[in-house]
């Protein structure tokens, strides 16, 4: 049976690359740093020597590095530490897993355009309009460097299953629903987004793993998926409204630019024709999938402690 690891596996995407490897019959490692309830390891991807070491003895056949620094304001706040983290991590496993031979999975992000001219092919210039963006597109070329046959998915912003709200940029919306300030709500109908469920990430994952297998020659280097739907940060409060029969009243869309603070890209969507090549696409409605997710969150909620 392979073995895969799987970094960042405490994570919001982590959790679901976990649990699609395990039940499609790998036998899955996964790397957490703080939360290592649920047979997670801890190791300290900061720390090369632990990294080197644990990576060795384990000697997975799949590694895919999930873990990063993906706050762009907690990267912007320690930028050497961001860097270690994006960057180097990501050399060190790289060079790791050209040692071994394993296929390596790097997950990036649309970040690492400047949104002003979408949408992105895999082969665009890049060019960041912050920190996060930039070490993210630092650590795709530091993994394609250290292992030429590595393959990097660049994916847009994500939720599903939460522990808070706040894991997720789309579940932290609902909070204007459950807790509406006297004042109103104001939300942003400006930045176009196309939220994808990990899930569905985690489904191409392993199926873009899987091609490979069959041809490492051909299928390399820089993959993109994106969800189908377009929505602003109110476009999602709407929808969560509706699916959840809450009132919106008190929410008004604003197309003011954002307050000032770490730019964002205006509208980064990814052109997903290489994976569409491959025959590689899933994408959950976002109203099926935020209803699921956030099912659950309320209802766990609710639950008497
Ligand atoms: N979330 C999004 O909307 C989004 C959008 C585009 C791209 N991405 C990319 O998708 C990937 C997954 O993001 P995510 O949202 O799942 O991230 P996340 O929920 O913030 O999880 C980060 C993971 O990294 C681990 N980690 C942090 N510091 C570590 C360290 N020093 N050593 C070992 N592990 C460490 C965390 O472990 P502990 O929690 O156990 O400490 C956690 O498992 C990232 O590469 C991100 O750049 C995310």
């Amino acid at each position: 049976m392979a073995k895969v690891v799987v970094t960042g596996a405490s994570g919001l995407l982590g959790r679901a690359l976990y649990q699609t490897f395990k039940e499609e019959g790998f036998t899955v490692t996964g790397f957490a740093k703080s939360r290592v309830s649920a047979g997670l390891l801890s190791v300290d991807l900061l720390d090369s020597d632990e990294l080197r070491a644990r990576l060795r003895q384990l000697a997975p056949q799949v590694i895919v590095h999930s873990a990063a620094y993906r706050s762009p304001d907690q990267v912007e706040a320690d930028a050497a530490a961001a860097r270690r983290m994006n960057v180097h991590a990501s050399q060190v496993i790289g060079e790791v897993a050209a040692e071994l031979g394993a296929q390596l999975l790097y997950i990036s992000t649309d970040y690492v355009f400047d949104g002003s001219s979408p949408p992105y092919k895999a082969d665009d210039p890049p060019n960041p309009v912050n920190l996060y963006g930039q070490t993210k597109l630092e650590g795709e070329r530091a993994t394609l460097h250290a292992c030429p046959g590595a393959l990097v998915l660049r994916v847009p912003v994500l939720y599903g299953p939460v522990e808070r709200l706040d894991e997720s940029a789309v579940t932290v919306l609902l909070r204007c629903l459950l807790e509406p300030p006297a004042a109103g709500c104001a939300v942003s109908d400006l930045e176009k987004r196309y939220p994808a469920h990990v899930r569905d990430v985690a489904d191409i994952c392993h199926r873009l793993l899987e091609k490979q297998r069959e041809d490492r020659a051909a299928v390399r280097g820089v993959y993109q998926w994106s969800g189908s739907e377009t929505l602003t940060k109110y476009g999602m409060v709407r929808a969560m409204a509706a699916v959840f029969g809450l009132s919106a009243e008190h929410v008004t869309p604003t197309r003011a630019p954002p307050p000032a603070g770490t730019r964002r890209p205006l509208d980064s969507r990814l052109d997903t024709g290489r994976l569409a090549e491959l025959g590689i696409g899933t994408h959950t409605p976002f109203a099926e999938g935020i209803e699921q997710c956030l099912s659950a969150w309320l209802e766990k909620k609710d639950a008497p402690q």
